[in-house]
């Protein structure tokens, strides 16, 4: 990291899910949990605590996406048909902001100096956290941490100058298919003509090492996973001992995704708030993630359906894991 003396010129963190209700964030879990197939959402994970533990997860040996994917934002930036000079970057779902280090190290000081960075995060305390190692590292004109949604708060990002957006982790992989469509379309909304987005998607691979991935033998994915269940006692009061689920992870090719559960090991009854109480039998799923891989031809897909032109294609020598460079033409494509 490059370590300035010199302050920012402008920081500063504004929490837009503050005015999401309450309400609505009940009732998106409550419906999950009393579906026929239970579910919770997977941006319920990451409270303070996990969103440590997926920083662990992203050190892990069986790990793969994180280090395959740094290894390819390394040299990126001069190889990138993108000008930084006078553009901002917008990074969704930025996490420990480890990734934009590795961007903003390969910039000259000048192009820092006049360059607005906007963390974006549903977990407030990684934007906390990631603002003050950026702010110790580099010397940027501004910085704003955006604590939203990104599924439906994109238009509360500030639109100033020519933007990069940044997705990277194969955080898309973690919507089904309409809701990519929904996200992209979203995106595009917001994106002026000229504007990119670099976007980091998980390749298809051998089973073997996609669901290593999500089974590591420290247990930290099955942490992550259960520590869903202390998220949803406290935000609708509910009653679940996450020692009393099984952590489950496994590739389902006919959809090209890895899923998550957590297995009820016993017959269990569980009050949500005072209003609410679900059942759940024994080896009965609460479904808490989907991890999508993506083929060559989803890439072809993910443009057409976005509208979004792709410019550049960056992969590892074995083809895990892909970042593409697209561009918002001034005329559509
Ligand atoms: C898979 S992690 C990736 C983190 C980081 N970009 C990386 O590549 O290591 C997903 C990130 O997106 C954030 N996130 C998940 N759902 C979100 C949502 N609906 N709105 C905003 N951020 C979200 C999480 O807090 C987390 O930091």
């Amino acid at each position: 990291m490059k370590y300035s003396a010199a302050p920012l010129n402008h920081s500063e963190i504004v929490n837009y899910l503050k005015k999401k209700s309450i309400y609505d964030i009940k009732n998106e879990i409550l419906l999950g949990l009393t579906a026929p197939s239970k579910y919770i959402s997977s941006k319920y994970f990451y409270d303070e605590v996990g969103s440590k533990l997926f920083e662990q997860i992203t050190r892990l040996p069986e790990y793969y996406p994180t280090v395959t994917e740094k290894k390819i934002l390394k040299n990126l930036v001069f190889q990138l048909d993108f000008d930084f000079s006078n553009a901002d970057i917008v990074e969704l779902g930025s996490g420990d902001a480890s990734k934009i280090s590795l961007i903003l190290k390969q910039l000259p000081d000048e192009v820092l100096a006049k360059m607005s960075y906007y963390p974006v995060d549903i977990s407030s305390s990684a934007i906390q956290e990631s603002m003050t190692d950026l702010s110790r590292a580099f010397r940027l004109k501004n910085m704003t941490g955006l604590v939203l949604d990104f599924n439906t708060q994109l238009h509360l990002i500030p639109q100033k100058s020519r933007r990069l957006y940044l997705f990277l982790g194969s955080t898309i992989g973690n919507f089904d298919e309409s809701e990519r469509h929904r996200f992209l379309n979203n995106l595009y909304h917001e994106m002026q003509p000229g504007d990119h987005l670099l976007l980091g998607l998980d390749r298809v691979k051998e089973q073997s090492v996609l669901e290593n991935a999500y089974n590591d033998s420290e247990g930290i994915t099955a942490r992550f996973n259960k520590n869903i269940l202390r998220v949803a006692n406290r935000l609708v009061d509910a009653n679940f001992r996450p020692d009393d689920f099984e952590h489950k992870a496994f590739f389902r090719s006919d959809k090209n995704r890895i899923e998550m559960h957590l297995i009820a090991k016993r017959d269990r009854q569980i009050l949500l708030g005072i209003n609410y109480q679900i059942k759940l039998k024994q080896g009965e799923s609460i479904h808490t993630e989907n991890s999508h891989k993506f083929t060559e031809n989803d890439i072809e897909n993910i443009s057409k359906s976005s509208q979004l032109k792709i410019k550049q294609i960056f992969s590892d020598d074995k083809k895990w894991f892909s970042i593409v460079l697209f561009e918002k033409a001034s005329i559509k494509p």
